[in-house]
């Protein structure tokens, strides 16, 4: 399935959405579809902007729309963290559909999470920190059996100010590998090209997109894992 992204994105935009169940412990309106159009079947989440819980420090835009907006993130510097992922209508409104990853339950995920050889994982904290992403849980971490790393989950990101709230602190202040910084550099170069700040705009305010590209740039020029914040909150509760 994710061998063709393009099929893959095409489905869960055209494919008709049926509800499967709630995802229970979520807090929000969180909902487990399965997405099929001419033959092709898939497993998704689907996450309706009308189940949003207002939330005082993300006053604009949606939830939904952040996450459209990480995906483009992930997909532009090379990441691949976060699963295809779509907009669209559904049954209970417009929201985000994201491929369902089947993460294989055989991994110890606290012991993950707490790792700090995992070059996955690492590429993971340097996302979080260009998104700004403000609920890096244990749980949000996908591996799969055939040994990529997705997240999930990325509703409260892209905050314009630094709200880093994560498990993934451990390389904190360490010096950024050289992927990460050639996909930093990647990614500035597309964010200055115009058609991923424009992508971005549509789902987050002028200020937020500035500060990404703030953060992109705070990242090249110190070529570290930022420190936790001094006035914030740097772990989400619970962390799992
Ligand atoms: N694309 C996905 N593939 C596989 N599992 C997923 C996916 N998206 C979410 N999940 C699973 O469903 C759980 C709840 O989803 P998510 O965290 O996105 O919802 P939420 O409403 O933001 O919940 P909470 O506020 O509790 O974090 C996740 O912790 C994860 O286990
Ligand atoms: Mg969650």
């Amino acid at each position: 399935m994710l061998g063709d992204e393009g099929a893959t994105l095409e489905l869960l935009t055209v494919g008709s959405l049926e509800v499967e169940g709630r995802l229970v412990e979520a807090s929000n309106a969180t909902l487990y579809c399965t997405i099929s159009r001419s033959g092709s079947t898939a497993a998704c989440v689907y996450k309706p902007v009308a189940g949003e819980r207002p939330l005082w420090d993300f006053p604009d835009g949606t939830l939904a729309g952040r996450e459209i907006a990480a995906y483009a993130v992930s997909k532009a510097a090379g990441w691949d963290i976060v699963p295809p992922t779509v907009y669209r209508d559904g049954p209970f409104g417009p929201g985000m559909c994201q491929l369902w990853i089947d993460a294989d339950e055989s991994v110890d995920l606290v012991a993950l999470a707490r790792s700090s050889g995992d070059a996955r994982l690492r590429q993971m904290a340097v996302f979080d920190a260009v998104v700004n992403n403000a609920d890096r849980k244990i749980g949000h971490l996908l591996p799969t059996v055939g040994g990529h790393l997705y997240g999930c989950d990325h509703g409260v990101c892209f905050g314009s100010e630094y709200k880093l709230r994560t498990v993934l602190w451990q390389w904190r202040g360490e010096r950024l590998p050289a992927a990460a910084l050639a996909a930093l550099e990647r990614l500035r170069a597309l964010l200055a090209d115009g058609e991923l700040a424009t992508e971005l705009a549509a789902w987050l305010s002028s200020a937020e997109v500035a500060a990404t590209v703030r953060r992109v740039d705070m990242l090249l020029k110190h070529q570290v894992h930022p420190l936790p914040p001094a006035d914030w909150p740097a772990v989400p509760w619970p962390p799992i």
